[in-house]
């Protein structure tokens, strides 16, 4: 309809001035002549320009009057030749249009307005309000100053209002071509695929939404992180136990048992089971002698270090409790140089914020060998951070109980602007290394990030919680895009 329209329009005039008033004429409805050239605008049958103009628009109230009359009028209606008491007067209209309708009257001199008594002063008059809002309701250009008293009055808002300027484009044609979409057995027997015209194609069109699961941003980072460990020739540890005991969480990384993360407000600790059922006898008695008077080296920390503490069962507060089981089990046999990796899950009592969840994930790397030096640890955070696209790092000597030397690891963020804090690293402890039976010359170097980090920073997410948890909009899982590390994300 409308395509017809326009096309045959075109073919005997110039130009399509005003798309708004070419609907108007021909009775169709401008948003679907503002489609049908923007279609054919698409394949240069027409060319469109914009056109935008402010127009004027009836309000709610405005609207109102255009059938009730305006108040002044209503207010003058209502008037008998005699008068009429203010109270009657005003039960008559109602206070709203009362208020309107006696400013209005009284401003255009049409009733004489007692103390008691309103009465008429004119014989006739005219609502000019009504027939103004009449005429912008039909499109009808009015003089500014009565644009002005309508404005001032909120009868009329103006709204931008937009459409095209139509001219011939450079494939018009008076009606659209059939353009065809596939070559078919038939067109190749017939021979008609000669005359054929194909319809191009369009490498700008979005595909069809795919009907089907989608990954969790979260889940794509974690695969991308998986490949590069194992590129580096890391295997991963097993990390399907969610609960822990306080002993390989905390004892076994020589974290004393007085240490504040150990307390309830940090860690959520198990009702039931609320205590580990078995721990490997002998290291338990060297973990607690390095805790009460040290060795190897150490003074150890000369506490009275209890059993009931270390049975306690908890939600693992890092992937490092993983870790201490891995390199036990790893102490026992003949030393040999190992490379362990592991991405899961962690549990903290913490109170949430836009930056913090009390579960989140850990990304964790270890390197087991004989003479590794910190140099080592600086050397292969560079190459793994290099991997995840961040080459500028920076290390701040740090603390953790289990580490020493400890860094904290900073990354230069080229959108932020500013060098952001991405992980931890350190050299096992002696304390924590000999008493699981590692040889005197083994040197584990280590460190962990969160998953959620850098998840954020790539999808551009500020607010964990709108990444992770029952917050979460579907909509983000489903559209999300596809991660490639290492790769400048593109700004969309
Ligand atoms: N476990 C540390 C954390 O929770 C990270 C870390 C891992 C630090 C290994 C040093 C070595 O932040």
């Amino acid at each position: 309809m409308a395509e017809e329209a326009i096309l045959g329009y075109l073919e005997k005039n110039p130009e399509i001035s005003d798309s708004g008033r070419f609907a108007d004429e021909f009775g169709l409805d401008h948003n679907e002549v503002v489609n049908v050239i923007k279609s054919l605008n698409g394949f240069r049958y027409v060319d469109a320009e914009d056109i935008k103009m402010e127009k004027w628009v009836l309000t709610n109230e405005g609207e109102t009057y255009t059938a009730t009359g305006s108040p002044e009028m209503q207010l003058f209606l209502a008037i008998p030749p005699e008068g009429i008491p203010r109270e009657e007067l005003q039960k008559k209209l109602g206070p709203s249009i009362f208020k309107i309708g006696c400013a209005q009257a009284a401003k255009n001199k049409w009733v004489e307005m007692g103390k008691q008594m309103i009465s008429r002063k004119v014989h006739h008059v005219e609502d000019k309000v009504k027939n103004l809002l009449l005429q912008i309701k039909d499109g009808k250009e009015i003089y500014d100053e009565d644009v002005k008293a309508l404005k001032a009055r909120k009868l009329i808002v103006s709204q931008t209002w937009k459409g095209y300027l139509v001219r011939r484009g450079s494939n018009y044609a008076p009606r659209r071509k059939k353009v065809a979409t596939d070559l078919t057995r038939e067109n190749l027997q017939r021979g008609d695929w000669r005359e054929l015209e194909f319809k191009e194609y369009n490498f700008n069109a979005k595909g069809q939404p795919l009907l089907c699961g989608h990954l969790h941003p979260l889940l794509k980072v974690r695969q991308q992180i998986k490949n590069i460990f194992r590129q580096m020739g890391f295997e991963e540890m097993p990390t399907n136990n969610y609960v822990e005991s306080s002993f390989w969480n905390f004892d076994a990384l020589f974290q004393p048992q007085q240490h504040p993360a150990r307390d309830a407000h940090d860690t959520f600790f198990l009702k039931a089971p609320s205590t580990t059922r078995e721990l490997p006898e002998d290291y338990v008695e060297r973990v607690k002698q390095v805790h009460e008077t040290g060795g190897y080296g150490s003074k150890g920390y000369g506490y009275n270090w209890k059993r009931e503490e270390a049975n306690k069962n908890l939600l693992r507060t890092h992937t490092t409790a993983v870790t201490s089981r891995m390199l036990y089990m790893l102490a026992q046999k003949p030393f040999a140089p190992k490379k362990y990796f592991s991405i899961d899950r962690v549990f903290r009592n913490e109170a949430v914020d836009r930056t913090h969840l009390a579960e989140f994930h850990q990304i964790e790397g270890l390197i087991c060998g004989q003479g590794l030096t910190l140099g080592d640890l600086i050397g292969v955070l560079y190459d793994f951070f290099s991997r995840l696209g961040m080459s500028k790092l920076r290390f701040k000597p740090a603390y953790n109980p289990y580490t020493e030397p400890s860094m904290e690891i900073f990354s230069y963020h080229e959108g932020f602007k500013k060098w952001v804090e991405v992980g931890n690293s350190g050299m096992f402890r002696p304390e924590m290394l000999l008493p699981m039976g590692f040889p005197e010359d083994a040197r584990i170097i280590a460190w962990g990030l969160s998953l959620e980090r850098p998840t954020m920073i790539m999808y551009g997410v500020d607010n964990i919680r709108d990444l992770f948890g029952h917050k979460v909009d579907l909509s983000l899982v489903k559209k999300n895009p596809i991660c490639r590390l290492g790769i400048e994300a593109r700004s969309e």
